[in-house]
């Protein structure tokens, strides 16, 4: 069993907090995350499984990563009220348990501002796509703001975002990241919201293997 992720505060408040973040808008970005996916899909820390609704009836099996344990606990429970076969798996983005090749699409959901490792998370998320494979992201990530966005790098090198978030990131750029991963952006709409305390902006697209 993995015990690389305990954040028990924040997860209890993240459990509590995102379903009112989603009935603000967050739940019509998952439901934009998914539309069309089929398949066999990986879903990267899924937290307290608020996006299983949301997964189109094309796709046959789910397979959710959840290192955090309170939260994994309240996503076996969501995989249980789910439509779609949902199975919740202990592991960490770094090192996925999976062969090479065998997921349809892979979905980032709120998380890659999270891992604390992207490029070997992105390098996993590509290694066990098949060759045609879709990676689905929503992210929020660094301001276009100069100034902001160098007030909030601080934030993150001084750990103090990280720490009060759940080892979260408030000025990565992850569209940058997943290019950089060799992945080919189809598309990404960028636009602002309020998810946590501030508005940041987000990102919300498709990258093909
Ligand atoms: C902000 S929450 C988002 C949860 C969910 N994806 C959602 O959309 O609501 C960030 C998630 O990333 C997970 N996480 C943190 N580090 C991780 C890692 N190394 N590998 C996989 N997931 C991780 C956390 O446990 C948490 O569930």
């Amino acid at each position: 069993m993995s015990t690389e992720v305990r954040h028990p505060i924040f997860a209890r408040l993240y459990a509590r907090m995102s379903p009112r973040v989603d009935a603000k808008g967050g739940a019509e970005h998952r439901r934009e995350l998914l539309a069309g996916l089929s398949g066999r899909v990986l879903e990267l820390g899924a937290g307290n499984g608020l996006t299983f609704p949301y997964y189109p009836d094309a796709v046959s099996e789910v397979v959710a990563i959840e290192p955090e344990a309170y939260l994994r606990d309240r996503a076996h429970e969501a995989a249980a009220a789910s439509r779609i076969r949902v199975t919740v798996v202990d592991a960490v983005a770094d090192r996925l348990p999976f062969p090479d090749e065998s997921f349809d699409a892979a979905v980032a959901s709120l998380v890659l501002c999270s891992v604390p490792d992207q490029p070997a998370a992105l390098a996993e998320l590509r290694r066990i796509l098949r060759p045609t494979g879709e990676l689905r992201f929503y992210e929020h990530v660094r301001p276009s703001n100069p100034r902001t966005a160098a007030l909030w790098q601080r934030f993150d090198d001084w750990n103090i975002y990280p720490r009060i978030a759940g080892g979260c990131h408030a000025a990565r750029d992850t569209e940058g990241a997943i290019r950089a991963a060799g992945f080919t952006i189809e598309s990404c709409r960028r636009f602002p919201f309020k998810g946590g305390p501030v508005s940041a902006p987000h990102i919300l697209g498709t990258a093909r293997r």
